[in-house]
């Protein structure tokens, strides 16, 4: 199957009642882990590259590493994203390089750490927007301020700080049309997230549910959703890693979500710490070995299997074979002539 536009994996995960798992990759082995446990589990997934990750591992590389998955994986719908775009140059770049979504992150400013107005939020989007659709390309927005950092990009903060505001959610996608929203409900980037077990009133579910009751066409994202499970942490630890004690997104949390509107659900954290633990303990247990591929593979196989329960628990396990690729072409005819509008007014029509 050629590279698909995350609309459709979207659409088709609404049509399910799933989410989809994106993940993020910066080279060719996290590429591998995350196309093996979509084969395993038969899943349709989004493989996303910030641009931190553009640069570690430059555009071209990128891109191609990703039509080789496409080649390999036929039976799996596979969609190519960019991650938190800073600016409509960044954005511009991912389409004409061949991303088949990118998110534009006008929450904050392009130095992609200091808040944004609303107004400008919606300028900058609104402007990717009317650019990607008209090439067939979907676009996710922010509204509301995610916590912490990832790649340099974030306002840093809890997560709590500027949660997202349902009446401005719904005039931002009134007046940008994007495909699909990521709100602030209290998550963060990476392995700090709570410092407690966070029980069910941490994360702003009920402004999540209320979000998505307004605006049941927009796809809600939720980024910052690792889990950060304990035993990922130990095996870091274990083996002279120095983890402070840390809680990431209950799984249930993220199930609720899926229940009221999520379909697209951001893990980057918890591939970052079966990787490590699992070099750390190749390189404590076999302090000789020297070949990369020694260390290589089994951190491989350790990110696969987060993946894969990741997949089973968002629901997208089973779903690679629902249906076929809509051609990139064809998804600029719908958002052409309409049909694939996501407008709070024209969804009430
Ligand atoms: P985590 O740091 O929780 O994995 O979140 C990743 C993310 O949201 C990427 O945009």
């Amino acid at each position: 199957m050629p590279l698909v536009s995350t609309r459709q994996l979207l659409d088709e995960a609404a049509k399910g009642g799933y989410g989809v798992g994106a993940f993020n990759v910066n080279d060719m082995e996290q590429i591998q882990a995350i196309m093996e446990a979509a084969k395993e589990t038969n899943s349709p997934v989004i493989i996303q590259a910030s641009r931190g990750a553009r640069a570690f591992a430059q555009d071209n590389y990128l891109y191609h590493l990703m039509l080789a998955a496409a080649e390999l994986y036929p039976q799996i719908p596979l969609a190519m994203h960019l991650d938190h775009g800073n600016s409509f140059e960044t954005c511009e770049s991912a389409i004409k390089l061949g991303f088949t979504s990118v998110m534009m992150d006008g929450s904050l400013k392009a130095d992609g750490k200091t808040p944004a107005t609303f107004a400008e939020n919606v300028e900058v989007t609104r402007k990717v927007v009317d650019y990607a659709h008209e090439r067939g390309i979907a676009v996710e927005g922010e509204i509301g301020v995610l916590g912490g950092i990832e790649d340099g990009h974030g306002a840093g903060g809890s997560g709590l700080e500027h949660v997202t505001d349902p009446d401005q959610a719904v005039e931002f996608a009134e007046l940008t049309g994007v495909d699909s929203l990521a709100i602030a409900i209290g998550t963060s980037h990476g392995a700090y997230k709570f410092t407690k077990k966070p029980d069910g009133s941490v994360l702003k579910m009920d402004l999540l549910i209320a979000i998505h009751k307004r605006l049941p066409k927009t796809h809600l994202v939720m980024h910052g959703s690792s889990s950060v499970p304990k035993d990922l942490q130990d095996i870091i630890n274990q083996y002279g890693g120095k983890l402070k004690e840390t809680w990431g997104v209950p799984v249930e949390e993220i199930q609720l979500g899926i229940k009221n509107g999520v379909r697209k659900i951001n893990v980057d954290t918890d591939n970052r710490l079966a990787i490590t633990g699992a070099i750390r303990k190749v390189f404590v247990e076999n302090p000789e070995k020297f070949d990369p591929r020694d260390y290589m593979k089994p951190a491989r196989a350790a990110m696969q299997k987060v993946v894969a329960t990741r997949m089973v628990q968002f629901g997208q396990a089973g779903h690679a074979g629902d249906y076929t690729a809509i051609s990139i072409a064809d998804m600029a005819k719908g958002y052409a002539n309409g049909t694939l509008s996501t407008k709070p007014l024209v969804a009430a029509r």
